[in-house]
């Protein structure tokens, strides 16, 4: 038996746990947005900073990294994920559509940020989730690194997400102000 987790922010490009395997995967009516307070990872209580949740959008899909787990490990990676994931994240399943691969979906396990959680921040123009990215920093170390890697990882599965890049884009103070 095994099963799969989707990872769309920090678990796209930095995974702790033991997998079988990892696949470009995607999610549909979904888009990823950098509308989640990060207070115990990227940021500090008082102070958040700012990580990706989806937020439903019918025609969009948000790609990610799908990893295959082993039954008999599961349930200790979910308890380690559930802590991770602690700062606002609800479990659930979505289904799984596998690049370049004409099976059915699969079903996966997802972290996903309601906007009724605690932590949540919302939208807000790109330039000003620049600044909060820019100036934040927690127990994980500076929000900067987490959109630079997201965005990295991203570009090296040759996906799109025009929100991502042009954030990155703003964070190294190459986009439009
Ligand atoms: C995820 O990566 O799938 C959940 C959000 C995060 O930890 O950045």
């Amino acid at each position: 038996m095994s099963a799969w987790i989707f990872g769309y922010g920090s678990l796209v490009w930095r995974p702790d746990f033991p997998y079988l395997e990892c696949r470009t995967a995607a999610i549909d009516g979904w888009s990823r947005r950098f509308w989640q307070g990060s207070t115990d990872h990227r940021g500090v209580p008082g102070d958040p900073g700012r990580v990706v949740t989806l937020v439903r959008e019918p025609g969009a899909r948000c790609w990610g990294r799908a990893y295959r787990i082993e039954g008999r490990d599961g349930e200790a990676i979910l308890e380690g994920l559930a802590f991770r994931e602690k700062g606002g994240y609800d479990r659930i399943v979505l289904d799984l559509h596998f690049a370049g691969a004409p099976e059915a979906p699969a079903p996966g396990f997802v972290y996903f940020a309601n906007p009724d959680n605690p932590n949540w921040l919302g939208p807000a123009p790109l330039a000003d989730i620049a600044r909060q990215v820019r100036r934040s920093r927690g127990p994980s170390g500076a929000n900067v690194e987490y959109v630079m890697e997201l965005a990295g990882a991203l570009r090296a599965m040759e996906v799109e997400d025009a929100h991502v890049f042009a954030l990155a884009d703003l964070v190294k103070g190459q986009g439009a102000p």
